[in-house]
Formats: C-alpha cells, sequence, structure tokens
C-alpha cells in the first residue's frame, strides 16, 4: 500500500458559526503501489478538496494520512515541500506551464529544488518523456505556441520528471476536446503501468474512469 487515508474530516469556514461547510466527513482511503483509481463526484462534492489533501497543499481538520507507512500529517512545512517534489506529481484541468519559458525548461524546472541543476540524468529522462508524449519537437517553443492538448501533455512529463511514486490529476482532460481527452487518457494509463507509479484521478470522463483499476464516487463526504 503506498497511500492510506483515515477517518478524514475537512470543512471551510469556523466550525462554531453557521457559515461553516463540512466537505469530508470520515472519509477513508486506501491506495497500492501501482494502482490506478478514479474518483468522480459532482461539481462542488470535495474532490478538490481530497486531492489537496492527499497533495498536502492543505491540511484535514482531523484524520491521518499515511505514505509508504510514513505519517505525513504533521510533516513540517519544510518536510511537505520535500515530500510533495520528492514523491508526488501533479496534473491539474489547466496545465499552469510558466508562460516565459519554454517546454524543456518548464518540464526541468522541478528538478531545480532538488538538483540546483538539470544534469546529464535529468535531461536524458526529459527527452525520453517528451519523446513518448509527441511533444519533443516542440521542445524549444513557449507554451502559448502549443495546443492545449499538447500543453497538457507537456504537464504529464513534468509531473513525472522526478519520478515520483504517486501522480495526481484534478480533472485532466477537462479542458480538453474528446479527442485530446482520449490521447492524453490512454497516455497517462500508459505511462503509469511503464513507469509504475500508482495514479489518482479525479475525472467526469466515463471514457478515463474505465481505464483505472477502480472507480470511487464521492457523495456526503464518502467515498464509495
Ligand atoms: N477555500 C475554500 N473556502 C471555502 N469553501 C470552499 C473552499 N474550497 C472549496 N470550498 C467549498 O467546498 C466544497 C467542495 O469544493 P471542491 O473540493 O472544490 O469540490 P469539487 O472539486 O468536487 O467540485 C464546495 O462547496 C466549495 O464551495
Ligand atoms: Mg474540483
Amino acid at each position: 500500500m503506498i497511500l492510506q487515508l483515515k477517518n478524514i474530516f475537512k470543512g471551510y469556514g469556523d466550525p462554531q458559526k453557521n457559515n461553516f461547510r463540512r466537505v469530508l466527513e470520515d472519509l477513508n482511503l486506501e491506495v497500492d503501489t501501482n494502482q490506478k483509481i478514479a474518483i468522480a463526484g459532482p461539481s462542488g462534492s470535495g474532490k478538490t478538496t481530497l486531492l489537496n489533501l492527499i497533495g498536502t497543499l492543505d491540511q484535514p481538520d482531523s484524520g491521518e494520512i499515511t505514505f509508504k507507512g510514513t505519517k505525513i500529517t504533521g510533516y513540517s512545512q519544510g518536510q511537505l515541500a520535500h515530500f510533495r517534489n520528492l514523491e508526488l506529481g501533479f496534473i491539474f484541468q489547466l496545465h499552469h506551464l510558466l508562460p516565459q519559458f519554454t517546454i524543456w525548461e518548464n518540464v526541468l524546472l522541478p528538478v531545480l529544488p532538488i538538483k540546483k541543476i538539470a544534469g546529464k540524468a535529468e535531461k536524458e529522462w526529459a527527452e525520453h518523456l517528451l519523446r513518448k508524449v509527441g511533444i519533443w519537437e516542440q521542445r524549444f517553443q513557449k507554451p502559448s505556441e502549443l495546443s492545449g492538448g499538447e500543453c497538457q501533455r507537456t504537464a504529464v512529463v513534468r509531473a513525472l520528471i522526478n519520478k515520483p511514486q504517486l501522480i495526481l490529476a484534478d480533472e485532466p482532460t477537462g479542458a480538453l476536446d474528446e479527442q485530446n481527452a482520449g490521447h492524453l487518457a490512454q497516455l497517462l494509463n500508459h505511462i503509469s503501468g511503464e513507469e509504475g507509479v500508482s495514479l489518482i484521478i479525479v475525472t467526469h470522463s466515463s471514457e478515463l474512469a474505465s481505464q483505472m483499476d477502480k472507480v470511487y464516487h464521492l457523495k456526503n463526504g464518502e467515498l464509495k
């Protein structure tokens, strides 16, 4: 097992006041090594909230998250930043590539906090991944010069560059047309299998969900 969430509660606002919004309620989840899961659920059900907790971008009100047997709830800010950079890859609905940098620079950026400079091994890995997703020829272009689908494929490379154990994707095909969405779904599925990473994908796409090992529905703060 790579990830375990136990009795997670999360809300927004002041619990003492009536504006308090309870989002996750006694939520439990286990993800195995190399497992691919999809999380579906209506808008506002708390899918992004859940991914933010797993991604340690936010903290639960109570409950415990363990990663490879180590409790990460309770890590210091410094430990969390290191953990996120080393163990996790993030893919969002919008690619969030930095517009002033080339594709090549964008995909190598996550290497810098760890290595200070991208070495031969990192550059070879970047080349391998860029070729695999079909963006190698465009590597010296800026994100604005690529299509939405190409930018999202670049975001997949960026997410994989530090060889994470777990990739978190929040509606990664949500902004793409059907054809590009299908292509990205195949790519994610294929690469995660080949690289042996676990995958948690929030998605409305039944095509993408059907390619995962397990599909959960988030409803009333719980996963079913
Ligand atoms: N920072 C926040 N402050 C207050 N309420 C929030 C915040 N983030 C999300 N919410 C609320 O929590 C609920 C779940 O949001 P979210 O996790 O974004 O849902 P989903 O991703 O499933 O659409 C929504 O009602 C939303 O309005
Ligand atoms: Mg969301």
